[in-house]
């Protein structure tokens, strides 16, 4: 089976984009594993701190890892870590790529933790990923009233991200280019900026990852995926999917008690959300 590197190298030669998603629980991953059978498309799983913790750090590597040997293009990422010592929890439990997020912290700081993050992965023995992250985007994938009051109104220069992977020899780099976590309840969200994602791009040359993807529209994320962009991140939306499927799933029958058969309609629709996405990243 290829390895994620190999699958990003071949994404980024291609000018496609690579989905990844967010699960929380074993009916999510399903899902997401599902699409991505029947899509015939790669695809990552990510998991946050909160998400890692709920389903367990090394039930879910082992659920994943049992998953590849019956060859499967599905790859697992540490999302979103703020410590070095859970990025190393994630890298002994053998995920294949994990997320240093220093964002919050001064350019330096973060270079000087990225950095760390980096030599325990190329320590390992294994070819584990590490992603940098630079611009504050928002922290939580959830519906929001307003935008947060903590996300930089600055994009990511392509000077400031040249430095950053220069100085942390990180695999892949997350800038901020317009997207924030999460979804605006109502209103319209920020645009994606597909001009710096070109010069970021030119500038870093590391594949660039999207976060913060769910409420951008169809059309800003080809433009972004055409303009550098190797992986798509999503959450918010697959949420919104989960929880609906499972409100209708509760209310069709209030006697019904087996959870297969209430929560297949949230399975249901995350799954064809994750088949939407992925055939829009990889432009198809
Ligand atoms: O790392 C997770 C993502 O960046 C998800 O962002 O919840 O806005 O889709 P989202
Ligand atoms: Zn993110």
């Amino acid at each position: 089976m290829q390895t994620l590197r190999e699958v990003i190298e071949e994404a980024r030669d291609a000018h496609r984009g690579i989905g990844h998603f967010n699960v929380s629980d074993s009916n999510q991953l399903n899902a997401v594993v599902e699409a991505s059978k029947n899509t015939s498309l790669p695809v990552i799983i990510g998991a946050s701190e909160g998400e890692r913790k709920f389903f367990g750090v090394r039930a879910l590597a082992a659920v994943v890892a049992a998953m590849k040997a019956q060859m499967n293009r599905t790859y697992l990422n540490a999302d979103h870590t703020y410590s070095l010592e859970l990025v190393k929890e994630a890298i002994d439990a053998g995920f294949d790529a994990v997320i240093f997020d220093g964002s919050h912290l001064s350019l330096e700081e973060n270079i000087a933790q990225t950095r760390a993050a980096v030599a325990y992965a190329r320590a390992s023995g294994r070819d584990v990923l590490v992603e940098g992250e630079i611009g504050r985007i928002g922290t939580s994938s959830k519906l929001l009233d307003k935008a947060p009051e903590d996300i930089d109104t600055e994009l990511t220069t392509p000077d400031d991200a040249a430095r950053f992977v220069r100085e942390t020899g990180v695999d892949l780099l997350a800038p901020a280019v317009g997207t924030m976590h999460g979804r605006l309840k109502s209103g319209p969200m920020p645009r994606i900026n597909a001009q710096r994602i070109e010069e970021i791009r030119e500038a870093a040359g590391v594949p660039l990852v999207l976060h913060g993807g769910s409420g951008s529209t169809d059309e800003d994320f080809v433009a972004a995926v055409k303009a550098g962009i190797s992986i798509v991140h999503i959450n918010t939306d697959i949420r919104i999917a989960y929880r609906k499927g499972i409100e209708a799933g509760l209310s069709k029958d209030a006697d019904e008690i087996a959870p297969y058969r209430f929560l297949q309609p949230g399975v249901d629709g995350v799954r064809a959300e994750t088949e939407r996405y992925l055939k829009l990243f990889a432009l198809k």
